[in-house]
């Protein structure tokens, strides 16, 4: 993985003799690449388009992969590489931008699409020995282009078309130079993953044998060369992004590192202790707990308003989050759990400065602020397999598997002012809603269920007496990516059983509402 403090750092760890690098020329699937490649076993590390081919050497990849990206080659400006890295023998796969790269580089045109392809096409192989071996003569694939590469020169050989698309997949004729205008990487190309196996396993030789257990200890390598000496601080959330990223600081400098957790009292039932007793019964790490339950609910005090609410705990979360780090005279690292759809989300560029994260993401942007250098280790992977590197790593299962938490925590869903009585009420109801899902063998499937106070009061009848209390909505999505999401069709006997557990056992609340809005147009927090 790379690292926005060393972004394309050369030397190969000792723990994997056999890897691949993705140059990275903006695409927003270039860590989608780096995933299948890892899928199909063999070890990938994603690294700036302009990396050096010195740099490459000492990486000693067994092949290369150029990211497709958003400019045109022939554009003033346009990201280029090193442009001996096509001469150094190396097996090297383009696609889309890539191959425009490639191809432009080694005496083909390039040029603007008659009809730019977006979506599905239908692709004709002429050529299926290497390459598009085993892949059927006719096939769907995924296209995103607007340029394409019109001619070759006759050191190429074209191995597909489109319809629209005279060269959709090429090889040269002498060097290991292969391109591909459409996208391999992409699940609507449904034989992607036997062309990019036929490049690893047939082209570059990879054996295949690398596994995501092994990551770990990559990145934990990763870690101890960039620390050095140095001391890291980590911010814990309770969340699994912050957790697995203290986990492998943890096992990679041991008592060098740091962990803060500001309890800005808006966290989930039990969350404190769970952090707690993981962090420090289990690794034995040094956690520090700022119990700032009192700040923050005093500075929350009178404010309904969703974004003043946001701002507030993100101003204050700097403040307290600054007085904790200052007393750690000699650290120089943050590490933060961003993942990579944080960086999509947040649209870092190739050659931007590390990613800017968004406000929505970070609390506060910590960062920028305090004036550490960033550790991301975590920057190129997706939550699946961020929760599978915790389970490695030996992270309780609670923690690896606990849906993901907004840092703001429960006053963006505590709708109205913020206050103690309301938040108790809240936390309970949450956690009925957790049990009761977890309890129904649901919760590792629904990717997200909370409850959410409502400030709306309505009549009731308990006993034989008139109620006027709170409502509690109840919220359960299901996403991939929480981009979008559906709400989750729960059974209604579980909804009647959540329903009837909250109103009976939390005082103050006589309804109980179930969400049923997708996002878009709702969004998954209700604030
Ligand atoms: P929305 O509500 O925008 O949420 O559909 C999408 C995902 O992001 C989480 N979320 C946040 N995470 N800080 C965070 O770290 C925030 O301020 C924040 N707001 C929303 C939300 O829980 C969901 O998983």
């Amino acid at each position: 993985m790379s690292t926005p403090a060393n972004p394309s750092k050369p030397g190969k760890s000792r723990v994997n003799q056999e890897r691949v690098l993705v140059l990275d020329f903006g695409s927003q699937y270039s860590q989608l690449i780096a995933r299948r490649v890892r899928e199909l076993n063999v070890y990938c590390e994603i690294v700036r388009h302009n990396i050096t081919a010195e740099q490459v050497r000492a990486h000693e990849p067994s092949g290369l992969i150029l990211s497709g990206g958003p400019s045109s080659v022939y554009e003033d400006n346009a990201p280029q590489c090193d442009s001996e890295i096509f001469q150094m023998g190396l097996p090297i796969l383009g696609i889309c931008y890539g191959m425009q790269l490639a191809c432009d580089a080694l005496g083909g045109q390039v040029s603007n699409a008659p009809a730019r392809e977006y979506g599905r096409a239908r692709l004709h192989i002429d050529d299926s020995a290497g390459l598009l071996s085993n892949v059927n003569t006719e096939t769907d694939v995924w296209m995103s282009h607007g340029d394409q590469v019109s001619k070759v020169s006759d050191d190429f050989l074209p191995l597909a078309h489109t319809q629209t698309c005279p060269v959709a997949a090429v090889r040269h004729k002498s060097l290991p130079v292969f391109g591909l205008q459409f996208h391999p990487e992409v699940t609507h190309t449904p034989e992607g993953g036997k062309v990019l196996s036929n490049f690893l396993i047939d082209v570059c030789g990879c054996s295949g044998n690398w596994k995501l257990g092994d990551l770990a200890q990559e990145l934990i390598e990763q870690i101890r060369e960039q620390v050095g000496d140095d001391r890291v601080i980590c911010g814990l959330s309770g969340g699994v992004d912050s957790s697995v990223t203290a986990a492998l600081l943890y096992q990679a400098i041991g008592d060098q590192l740091t962990c803060i957790l500001v309890d800005h009292g808006l966290l989930r039932k039990n969350e404190q202790e769970g952090v707690i007793e993981a962090f420090t019964e289990h690794f034995h790490a040094d956690l520090r707990v700022v119990q700032a339950q009192t700040t923050f609910l005093e500075a929350l005090a009178g404010v309904s308003d969703p974004q003043e609410k946001r701002q507030i705990i993100g101003h204050k979360f700097i403040d307290c989050f600054r007085e904790e780090a200052e007393s750690i005279a000699d650290a120089r690292y943050l590490a933060q759990g961003t993942l990579y759809p944080d960086v999509i989300e947040s649209g870092a560029a190739p050659d931007g400065p590390a990613a800017t994260i968004k406000l929505h993401h970070n609390v506060g942007g910590l960062p920028e602020q305090l004036g550490f250098d960033l550790i991301e280790p975590l920057r190129d992977l997706f939550k699946d397999e961020v929760r599978s590197l915790g389970s490695e790593l030996g992270l309780p299962d609670e923690l690896v598997w606990r849906h993901p938490f907004p840092g703001p925590g429960l006053a963006v869903r505590c709708l109205g002012e913020v206050t103690e009585e309301r938040l108790v009420v809240l936390r309970e109801a949450d956690a009925v809603v957790v049990e009761e899902i977890t309890k129904a063998g649901l919760y590792r499937e629904s990717s997200q269920a909370f409850a959410v106070l409502l400030p709306v009061q309505s009549v009731g009848v308990m006993g034989d007496a008139r109620t006027y209390e709170d409502t509690i909505a109840v919220r359960c999505v299901n996403t991939d990516d929480f981009m979008t999401a559906d709400w989750t069709h729960l059974p209604y006997d579980l909804l009647a059983g959540i329903s009837t557990r909250i109103i009976n056992e939390i005082q103050g609340v006589n309804r109980v509402c179930y969400d049923i809005s997708s996002k878009p147009p709702a969004t998954i927090e209700w604030e």
